[in-house]
């Protein structure tokens, strides 16, 4: 892959306007998770080093486009990274026909998102967000599968289009779990629905040599073996897919293991109290929460076994006092196992804190979406724009 690093531009003195990804949790004004912020540092730093004059831009949330609801106001982010950069951030509100900004000074663009033509990647918009900069750094990789405006069409119109630290090592990371894997390659993909996943699961086949579903997913699985799942989460339309999804694992010579035993629990409540049951023992009137510990001890195993492993959701409600184990296990497992481990998505990322495992994660990355394009072997637009521009700038 070949497109321009900011480290190998010159910035000083330049305009240059970063894309970032603050899409990140707030509540009563406040960042709740500021891993998406910390991420980010370095490629802000760089252009502060060499005295730029520093804009940054990023989407909160997902507002009507056109208004300015003060509900995605990005003020909680410019506080937040005035914590981090130990130095005022302001919040420009009206920017689009251009902003003021001394070198060596950190100005954040309120959301793009409340940009008419945002999302449509509207061609006047993107020209006019790329005029305000000499330098465009594309360092959002949890919004590079987006073609918007300020993504992918402020790339085509800048000066110069290059990656930012974050995007280039995000790639790079996932290049290394993808395209030349220290084999087994295990993928662990949990979360609710197999509709969602559903083709990130069927490129996942193709590319790993384990496959373990978790959640809601793993729940569809158990009705498409001939399991009760009684009242749990799942997805009786995808019960077709997920039989041929469990057709293509054999001939391809492997399987998707269905758990042995699992948690489950009467009503679904963050207290209620969980019961251990053997795959063939669950009831109608019971809600399937977690993988029991025999299935747990497995899976770990499957972690250690293996030379390479992507995460990308948790096994089970984590979130619920007695349904965590199994996430637990799996996160610990791959904490201490020697495979390079590479975890992605939010609740992924929110059951690694949880269990204090991130020092044993070899890559974590701050895409959700994007990641998972990515894994699926999909081109995402913000980067493929960035390797077109390179070889325009090489010739
Ligand atoms: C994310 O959180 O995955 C990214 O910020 C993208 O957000 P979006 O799905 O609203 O485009």
């Amino acid at each position: 892959m070949s497109y321009l690093r900011m480290q190998d531009l010159q910035l000083s003195g330049m305009r240059v306007l970063i894309r970032e990804d603050f899409n990140v949790p707030v509540e009563a004004g406040e960042v709740t998770s500021d891993q998406r912020i910390v991420a980010a540092l370095p490629g802000i730093s760089l252009a502060l080093e060499q005295e730029a004059a520093v804009l940054l831009m990023s989407h909160l949330g997902r507002p009507a486009e056109g208004e300015a609801d003060p509900r995605y106001s990005l003020a909680p982010v410019a506080a937040c990274l005035a914590r981090h950069l130990g130095r005022e951030v302001r919040l420009e509100t009206n920017w689009l026909d251009g902003v003021t900004v001394e070198p060596g000074e950190v100005v954040l663009c309120e959301n793009v998102r409340f940009n008419r033509g945002e999302k449509g990647n509207d061609e006047a918009l993107a020209r006019q967000i790329a005029r305000l900069c000499d330098i465009f750094v594309m360092d959002a990789f949890g919004s590079a599968h987006r073609a918007h405006a300020s993504t992918e069409g402020v790339a085509r119109h800048a000066p110069v289009a290059c990656a930012g630290p974050l995007l280039a090592g995000e790639l790079e990371a996932l290049d290394r779990a993808l395209r030349d894997p220290t084999r087994p390659l295990l993928a662990i993909v949990g979360g609710a629905k197999v509709s969602t996943k559903l083709s990130v699961l069927e490129a996942l086949l193709e590319r790993t040599d384990q496959l373990i579903v978790g959640g809601g997913i793993a729940n569809t699985f158990i009705a498409a073996t001939g399991h009760e799942v009684g009242k749990s989460l799942y997805e009786p339309d995808l019960i077709a897919e997920a039989q041929q999804l469990i057709r293509l694992a054999h001939r391809m010579g492997g399987d998707i293991p269905i758990p042995k035993d699992l948690l489950v629990a009467k009503k679904l409540d963050p207290d209620a109290e969980a019961h251990v049951r053997y795959l063939d023992e669950v009831q109608p009137d019971e809600i399937i929460l977690d993988i029991g510990p025999l299935t747990a001890a497995d899976y770990a195993e499957m972690v250690w076994g293996a030379g390479t492993v992507l995460w990308n959701g948790p096994v089970g409600v984590f979130e619920y006092r007695y349904f965590g184990g199994g996430t637990r296990a799996v996160a610990e497992a791959i904490a201490k196992s020697r495979a390079y481990s590479i975890a992605g998505g939010g609740d992924t990322l929110a059951a690694i804190d949880r269990f204090g495992v991130a020092g044993g994660v070899n890559y974590i990355s701050t895409g959700g979406g994007a990641f998972l394009e990515y894994v699926e072997g999909k081109t995402l637009p913000a980067v493929a724009v960035l390797e077109r521009r390179a070889v325009e700038y090489a010739t």
